[in-house]
């Protein structure tokens, strides 16, 4: 089942850090992961986060290749993850599902190594580098609260939210 896609502004928990995952393998999470997955494909996003469905538990699906039938597929789950490495620069071109119709260059680390659970509640450590160490860091942001917007400088990001204002007037962000 695909959830709707919150939207920053709209919602004061994007902007909150998420809660930790404590009860694993549950039907309820393996339900939660599969949509997840569902509803970032049906939304054409590499990642998503699970504020981003307004639900507020540290838990994010990412896959890079963002279900492209000619691209291998690359899904991982991370659940409490935390960056425990990180190396290198890079900045590239980012976007996000909840904030649509705006892309701006972020730097990034180069590569991350991450340590989460899985779904069944076991340690995994998870390297990335590219554009994999880019959706992870993106990701884990967002279980801090924290949008792409916040790396950006403070004019940028006044001159975005300003825009997004005037949307949500019009009653066209939603
Ligand atoms: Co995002």
């Amino acid at each position: 089942m695909t959830h709707k896609i919150v939207r920053y502004l709209n919602n004061a928990n994007l902007e909150r850090p998420a809660e930790e995952i404590t009860e694993f393998d549950t039907p309820e999470l393996h339900q939660l992961v599969a949509d997840m997955f569902e509803t970032m494909y049906a939304s054409h996003g590499l990642g998503l986060a699970a504020p981003q469905i307004d639900v507020h538990k540290r838990l994010t699906v990412i896959d890079t290749s963002g279900g492209e039938e000619d691209l291998e597929p690359n899904k991982v789950v991370l659940i409490n993850p935390v960056i425990i490495h990180s190396e290198g620069k890079q900045t590239g071109e980012e976007g996000c599902l909840s904030i649509p119709g705006f892309r701006e260059p972020v730097r990034r680390h180069k590569r991350v190594k991450v340590r989460a659970h899985n779904v069944m509640g076991e340690i995994i450590e998870v390297e990335g580098e590219d554009l994999m160490a880019r959706a992870m860091q993106h990701e884990i942001d967002h279980l801090n609260g924290i949008l792409f917007l916040q790396h950006l400088s403070s004019l940028k990001r006044e001159l975005i939210k300003r825009k997004i204002r005037k949307m949500i007037q019009a009653d066209d962000w939603d």
